[in-house]
């Protein structure tokens, strides 16, 4: 397996550039992004055929190339760790954000090539520049060689979530995009959503990594991540809440046909981290009540594991799934549209 690529990269016959991360596709990318924020738009996939949805009136910026009379937006962009991050109370409509999955990918490490380059071009004293390194005590990874633990990692999440929870407006969401083969990971998850008083209300399967991506190439990963949706209070439907394998599996089979009907194959790491996750929602929504802050945290990261193990493990949902005929696809909502039924009978939190 490679470790490196051609930095500059490479392009097929017809001029679209081999693989990804190389200079070619970086610039690629770049237009691709503006063009984006100038006009936002949705893909929508019938079986295999893909349809683009702009999103009228909508954008990204501070101000719109083509639209020069409309009222300038703030944007607020900072190369800082988000554990020091000073929000005003009650500010926010929502915060969302994708933190390292762990000990996943050592971001530091890896940039330190790019950064020292960078570096030596742009001058030290550049805005953002001025470390010697990329390495720093506050990254949210798990670290064996740097000493970085579960529990630096779930404090950590946890100091971050609770400058976010207090800058977001009663019943506003923070979501989050996470995905681990470890229970453990999610059990530090767990806990900072729990440690800032918030629960969860909804977790989400979603593609995320592309099943080509080198990080994962050839080892039975999961390419779908759980988005998890937390808030101080709302309501859930009560057809998402179970308290067994059994009401697991009957979840899963459902957002499994889903995913199938959206043209994805999920493979067992797939139900495994979609399984994790709901376990995950469950485990946070029966311990809230009762949840105690002020624990050590290897403690409290325990009592999530056996409330978790308690709903269910993941090993019993799939040794269920794999007696189960796939739901058929007309039992999807996507097909038959979101059915607003069971957002009627919901449980209040
Ligand atoms: C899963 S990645 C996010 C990738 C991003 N969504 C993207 O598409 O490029 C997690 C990011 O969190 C950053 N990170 C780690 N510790 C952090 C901290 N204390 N404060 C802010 N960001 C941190 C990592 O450097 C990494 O860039």
């Amino acid at each position: 397996m490679q470790v490196e690529s051609n930095f500059l990269g490479l392009r097929n016959p017809n001029g679209s550039p081999v693989g990804s991360g190389a200079w070619v596709n970086i610039t690629e990318k770049y237009t691709k992004a503006k063009r984006y924020c100038t006009a936002p738009f949705e893909v929508l996939f019938n079986g295999k055929k893909k349809t683009t949805h702009y999103v009228v009136g909508e954008w990204i910026g501070e101000k719109h190339p083509e639209l020069p009379g409309a009222a300038p937006r703030e944007i607020d962009i900072r190369c800082a760790s988000s554990t020091n991050i000073d929000l005003a109370p009650q500010s926010l409509d929502g915060v969302f954000t994708d933190p390292p999955y762990f000990g996943m990918v050592q971001y530091g490490e890896l940039m330190h090539f790019c950064y020292v380059w960078l570096r030596k071009l742009m001058g030290g004293d550049f805005p953002g520049l001025e470390p010697t390194t990329t390495r720093h005590v506050d990254e949210l990874t798990g670290n064996d060689t740097a000493e970085r633990t579960i529990e630096h990692f779930a404090e950590g999440l946890a100091a971050v979530y609770k400058r976010m929870a207090t800058a977001l407006k009663p019943g506003a969401p923070l979501l989050f995009t996470y995905h681990h083969n470890k229970q453990e990971a999610y059990q530090a998850a767990a806990m900072a959503i729990l440690d800032v008083g918030l629960t969860c209300s909804a977790s989400l399967p979603c593609p995320a990594e592309m099943g080509g991506s080198i990080h994962i190439h050839g080892t039975a990963s999961s390419i779908v991540d759980t988005v998890f949706v937390c808030r101080d209070s709302g309501a859930t439907p009560r057809a998402w809440l179970f308290d067994n394998a059994a009401g697991l599996a009957r979840l899963m089979t459902h957002e499994l046909a889903e995913l199938r009907v959206a043209g994805m194959k999920p493979t067992i790491g797939d139900t495994r981290c979609i399984a994790f996750g709901l376990i995950t929602r469950m485990a946070i929504w029966g311990l809230r009540p009762e949840w105690i802050w002020s624990w050590p945290t290897a403690k409290k990261l325990a009592t999530i594991r056996a409330a978790m193990n308690a709903l269910a493990t993941v090993d019993e949902v799939c040794a269920l799934l794999q007696g189960t005929k796939p739901a058929a696809p007309e039992s999807c909502s996507m097909l038959s549209g979101i059915d607003h039924r069971i957002f009627t009978d919901a449980v209040a939190f």
